[in-house]
């Protein structure tokens, strides 16, 4: 057999490759009494190749079988296209079936609700709009690995299982081999006995790559992790998954400006390669879902992103004059309606917010000289609100253990973490961002579970 060259090559041909040889799933069939046009996909890019098939090529009884979403083949000679919008057909000369789709095939040609298809989410790669969502989603997973590579950061793989709760929120999934319905006892506390359990501990899915990632920075000065997180969250929003991909950098020696600085070129990298390296696949959400996309993400490439202490914040959300559902009051969290304003209405444009007050965030970050804020830092971006979290860390040792108690955290399970500031300590920071948030920024997705493959949310866990 001829060797398979991807629709993507063949639309992009300058002039004709000869005879060629295409691989693909049917997107729609036309037939007239003596030959038909068969649209195939291949999802290597957007476009449709179109074939035509004369009555008596070999193969043509097959013709029949092949329906929408049925997998075919087809050689023939690449000719230059009649047809408005194509550049290219195949003039086959033999095709051939590899799978049919019989008539219940549920992607028949029409538009197709967004609830529909996640029903459907082992078949809705099939369709234009999340084709092109999953090609973007491994271009930009490319471009996250290409921004740190040539910055000098090492790629670490932090563990997926872990004893520890980075974010002390307790939204931690329990992995375990014990017997739910029958665990040994642990006689004093009258509770599961962990000590028989699979690591000897209780252990969970991990929140955060930080802490882990953070012993690294403190040795090869520069790193990132880019994996999944898991959050057993019970908040069923367009924004929160339970698996989510997290990109973590930490870096040795920085402090919280250059934090900022690094977050700010890593999202302008990624918005930028989408516009250079996904054209073609932008373009469908500029069509069918946000008509100002690109304005929107010209906008973040050119602006300089707002820098505001949070107590700044409040007063601008408390002076707004806007009817919020929860006012903004000093000392609580920003509610996703207070990052919307702010990033959206007021600045126009992305914004970190930094200087948290210490109550409201968790034991690892440092101390600012007043005594009650924390160098923490979100980044807000219009349409998702917030996309990055980070902050500089505690290199203290006695203000670190001082926050672990204060936050009831046994300091003798992070002696590890702890030694990071008894041996050699540096100030460092780092931040993480919301591979899927991302996602939603550059396509105008509106909905998590419409940019990761298989959303894993509250009471949903099919396929
Ligand atoms: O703000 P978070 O909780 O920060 C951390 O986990 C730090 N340990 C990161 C660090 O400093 N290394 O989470 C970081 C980002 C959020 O800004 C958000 O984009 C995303 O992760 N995120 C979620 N995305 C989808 N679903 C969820 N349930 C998410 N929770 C957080
Ligand atoms: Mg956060």
């Amino acid at each position: 057999m001829m060797k398979r060259t991807p629709v993507k090559d063949l639309l992009a041909a300058k002039e004709t490759l000869g005879k060629v040889m295409l691989k693909g799933w049917v997107r729609t069939k036309r037939d007239s009494k003596t030959f038909s046009f068969v649209e195939i996909n291949d999802g290597s890019c957007l476009g449709n190749l179109q074939i035509i098939a004369d009555e008596g090529i070999k193969g043509y009884e097959l013709i029949k079988k092949i329906s929408t979403g049925a997998a075919v083949w087809a050689t023939g000679e690449m000719v230059a296209s009649p047809g408005k919008g194509q550049t290219w057909e195949i003039k086959a000369d033999e095709i051939g079936l590899y799978g049919e789709a019989p008539s219940d095939f549920p992607l028949q040609k029409k538009g197709h609700t967004k609830e529909f298809l996640r029903e459907i989410a082992h078949l809705r790669p099939r369709t234009n709009l999340f084709g092109a969502t999953f090609r973007i989603r491994s271009r930009l997973a490319y471009a996250v690995h290409q921004f740190f590579q040539e910055s000098g950061f090492h790629y670490i793989h932090t563990p997926i299982v872990t004893a520890s709760d980075c974010e002390g929120a307790g939204e931690l999934f329990r992995v375990s081999t014990l017997d739910a319905s029958n665990p040994p006892i642990d006689k004093e506390k009258k509770t599961a006995d962990f000590s028989k359990d699979f690591f000897g501990k209780q252990a969970y899915l991990t929140v955060s790559g930080q802490l882990e990632v953070e012993t690294f920075a403190t040795a090869l000065s520069k790193v990132y992790t880019f994996g999944p997180t898991f959050r057993a969250e019970n908040s069923n929003t367009p924004r929160h998954a339970a698996e989510f991909w997290m990109i973590e950098p930490e870096i040795a020696f920085a402090e919280i400006d250059e934090n900022m600085d690094i977050a700010e070129a890593f999202v302008k990298h990624l918005v930028k390669d989408t516009l250079t390296h996904s054209k073609e696949d932008l373009s469908i959400f500029a069509k069918f879902v946000d008509k100002t996309l690109m304005q929107k993400l010209d906008n973040i490439v050119s602006s300089d992103f707002e820098r505001l202490e949070y107590k700044k914040a409040i007063e601008i959300l408390q002076n707004s004059n806007k009817d919020f559902e929860y006012k903004a009051a000093y000392g609580e969290d920003l509610q996703t309606e207070h990052e919307r304003y702010l990033t959206e209405e007021h600045f126009k444009k992305p914004v970190f917010v930094y200087n948290w007050p210490k109550k409201i965030k968790p034991f690892y970050m440092k101390s600012n000289a007043d005594g009650e804020t924390v160098a923490a830092m979100d980044l807000l971006v219009p349409g998702i609100g917030e996309l990055i979290g980070g902050s500089q860390r505690e290199d203290e040792l006695e203000l670190l253990l001082k926050n672990l108690e204060e936050h009831q955290i046994p300091a003798e399970e992070y002696y590890w973490y702890t030694d990071l500031r008894k041996y050699g300590s540096v100030p460092h920071s780092g931040f993480g961002l919301g591979f899927e948030r991302m996602i939603m920024l550059v396509t105008g997705h509106t909905n998590i579970r419409d940019v990761i493959p298989f959303p894993r949310t509250p009471k949903n866990c099919e396929f």
